[in-house]
């Protein structure tokens, strides 16, 4: 492609970033030609002419090759996707739960109209894992991806842990540097990282996984109490979104869980909004990807690498997809940490879950119990979804 002509999605935090950032790239031959918003009464720092609230003004424009989407609305995102497809546009979208709720259709659609659709920006903002996944890994069978994929939550619980602020003043101040969604429940139920999962696990494994099947708590439960059992050990506590797949039982596992992750292990030092993604190969071990996740020029420049990349025509492969011999389910088993302290429910009917209990402690204010359970018994046990219970995986 020589020049990219660009019809632009949404204006804003990554939106307006991206703006910026072509506006200073003159030599990467690509040229914002209209952005389309859903509210025209707000003050905007670019050139009136360039917006519409008109999606057609975009989808209508044979001029324009490329589509950038960058809306939080996933079902408008949606349309907008398809009818760029059915255009013949390429399209670079950041939107995890469009791309990971509809990965069957979308890149069906997407080999049928012969368009890119890239979406780097969407799994840990600036850090380039989609393409090293599919392109360096190709050849290599991974045994794991494993990580802090969600710059909100890292943020909130490195300020919980290590500065002691309230949860409260700690999402606050996230939500306004730009780093969480719209609606913050995304990011601090866990369904952002599981998007993110799903997406990189197609580029790890070749599989499809639906987010809604990732075994997933997010991180509203977490109390004071277990920042200080995890001090007390030599950990600390981080939201990690992890696939693994079991080579002897061929089967592949997803689950997104607070964890313990000991002082001394890699993913320790990830804090604040920095993503950090650890792959683990059959034949190079272990690689680490780290940086920033969240934020407007971060994610810019994941926006941006797209853009390079269809400038010489690249499309993801999907090479995996084709030959993947194996299935997804439950099969595993967890340790976990279950701080019950303020559980309504029955606890006799919660110690019974365990198939192995290694420590209990019990309190007036604080009891949990430590032990190994199946992943299937853990997904239906009630205790993902209720915010009494804390639920603490080891690493
Ligand atoms: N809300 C997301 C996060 C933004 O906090 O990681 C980047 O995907």
């Amino acid at each position: 492609m020589k020049k990219l002509t660009i019809g632009l999605f949404g204006f804003g935090v990554v939106g307006e970033g991206i703006y910026q950032v072509l506006k200073d790239k003159p030599a990467l031959n690509a040229e914002i030609k209209r952005i389309v918003i859903k509210d025209d009464s707000k003050v905007r720092n670019a050139p009136a002419e360039l917006f519409s609230t008109r999606a057609e003004d975009i989808l209508e424009d044979q001029d324009i090759n490329v589509v950038i989407e960058l809306i939080s609305d996933a079902e408008a995102a949606f349309t907008i996707i398809e009818q760029a497809f059915k255009r013949k546009k390429h399209v670079v979208s950041a939107n995890k739960k469009l791309i990971a709720e509809q990965l069957t259709y979308l890149l069906a659609l997407q080999k049928d109209n012969e368009v890119s659709f890239l979406y780097e920006a969407a799994v840990c903002g600036s850090v380039p894992i989609i393409r090293n996944l599919e392109e360096y890994f190709d050849n290599d069978l991974l045994n794991y991806v494993s990580g802090i994929v969600n710059g909100t939550t890292n943020y909130i619980l490195t300020k919980m842990g290590n500065e002691k602020q309230s949860y409260a003043d700690a999402l606050s101040a996230a939500q306004s540097s730009g780093f969480a969604e719209a609606d913050p429940t995304a990011d601090v139920e866990g369904f952002d990282a599981a998007s993110k999962l799903s997406i990189m696990a197609l580029h790890a494994f070749g599989k499809i996984i639906q987010p809604h099947t990732v075994v997933k708590k997010g991180i509203t439960a977490i109390q004071s109490a277990d920042f200080n059992y995890a001090q007390e050990k030599d950990y600390t506590i981080k939201l990690i979104a992890k696939s693994f797949y079991d080579a002897s039982k061929k089967h592949l596992t997803a689950t997104v869980l607070p964890t313990f992750i000991p002082l001394k292990n890699t993913l320790a030092l990830v804090d604040n909004e920095y993503n950090g993604v650890l792959i683990g190969s059959s034949l190079s071990d272990e690689q680490f990807l780290y940086g920033k996740g969240a934020g407007r020029f971060p994610t810019s420049s994941a926006v941006l690498s797209d853009l390079s990349a269809l400038l010489y025509d690249y499309h993801y492969a999907n090479r995996k997809l084709a030959h993947t011999p194996f299935d997804t389910n439950l099969l595993g088993r967890v340790k976990i940490y279950v701080n019950y302290s303020s559980y309504t429910g029955d606890i006799h009917q919660l110690e019974k879950q365990f198939k192995q209990v290694h420590e209990r402690f019990q309190s007036e204010n604080y009891s949990f119990i430590i032990g190994e359970l199946d992943l299937l018994t853990l997904s239906k046990t009630g205790w993902l979804n209720d915010s009494s219970v804390s639920v603490i995986a080891f690493d």
